[in-house]
């Protein structure tokens, strides 16, 4: 079903912006492969269904695929819509975003968020009524053989490959390291995990009780170090060192040469920890935007 939701005059032709029908959504996985967040159909399928996810496209045919916008729920959370996919330049794009936005609003959004973005498209989005929600640093580090056999025991954990029971453990001890906004949900956690070639997820371990977790994956010689959380109650004793340690030679040993990480950008543990590992800054930020009903009713 084609309903068209924003017919809209620019310039000297017209655009009009329709929302695709869940019939459609096949029909754009070609135009989202690659997307971090869809690194499979299946995934991509998943989250459509389970993140309220909505397509908003330039109706009227293109040979190449229209403009498209795709939006969901950020993880569990129906009060924020967050933007996960665009195809769409200039004036197209700034139309895509700001129906993508009225639209999550009327539905009962009360906030509208960017993936990460780099600086220039972060400014673009400023001059369309977003703000800064949180800058994010990348950091990097060059793997060379290290000796990480010991990792574990100066912090009195066990380390073990995560197992389905533990899902409730680390669900809440995620919600216990993690503010609202970044804690996260068992789709979101089970995306994350799978969303490399190859995947590692670790549990630390002390008296039987999950304390902290990492998630890496590795796509040939990338590796990515996804998620590290650390029970609050279990911080500063060593853990997350640990399980870095440890995720770093599992990602070597699954072929990794390099190790990419990011955070936010006043995150101090967490930065001090990579620094502590030989992690390095990379040289550009990524900015998460934000949108409230007043921003977009401002920048009109
Ligand atoms: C960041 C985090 C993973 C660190 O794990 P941890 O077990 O608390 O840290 P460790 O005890 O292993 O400390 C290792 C190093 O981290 C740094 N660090 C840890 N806590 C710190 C703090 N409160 N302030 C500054 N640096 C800190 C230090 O460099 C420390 O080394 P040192 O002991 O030689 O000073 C943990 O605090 C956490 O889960 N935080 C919330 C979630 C989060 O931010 N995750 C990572 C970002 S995605």
């Amino acid at each position: 079903m084609v309903h068209i939701i924003a017919p809209e005059t620019q310039g000297c032709y017209g655009v009009a912006i329709a929302a695709a029908g869940p019939e459609m959504f096949k029909a754009f996985w070609p135009a989202v492969r690659g997307n971090y967040f869809f690194r499979n159909r299946r995934l991509f399928i998943d989250f459509m269904r389970q993140n309220e996810g909505r397509i908003y496209y330039v109706s009227g045919g293109s040979r190449t695929g229209p403009p498209f916008i795709l939006v969901g729920n950020w993880r569990s959370r129906t009060d924020i819509t967050a933007l996960w996919h665009i195809k769409g330049d200039g004036i197209i794009k700034k139309r895509l975003v700001r129906v993508a936005a009225a639209s999550s609003f009327e539905a009962g959004s009360d906030r509208f968020v960017t993936k990460p973005l780099g600086e220039c498209e972060a400014d673009e989005y400023e001059r369309w009524g977003f703000e800064v929600l949180c800058r994010i640093l990348l950091l990097e580090k060059r793997l060379r053989r290290e000796s990480e056999s010991s990792a574990g025991l100066e912090a009195d954990v066990e380390i073990v490959r995560y197992r389905k029971r533990y899902l409730d453990d680390v669900l809440s001890l995620d919600a216990s390291a993690f503010d609202d906004f970044w804690k996260l949900d068992a789709h979101t956690l089970e995306a994350v995990a799978t969303s490399c070639y190859r995947n590692a997820f670790l549990a630390a371990k002390r008296d039987g009780e999950v304390v902290g977790y990492a998630v890496g994956g590795a796509n040939g010689r990338f590796g990515y170090l996804q998620r590290l959380g650390i029970h609050a109650a279990h911080q500063g004793e060593g853990i997350g060192e640990a399980l870095t340690r440890r995720i770093i030679s599992t990602l070597q040993g699954m072929g990794a040469v390099s190790l990419m990480v990011n955070t936010q950008e006043d995150n101090d543990a967490a930065l001090s920890l990579y620094r502590k590992m030989g992690f390095e800054t990379m040289p550009d930020p990524r900015f998460i935007m934000q949108c409230t009903p007043r921003g977009l009713e401002q920048s009109r």
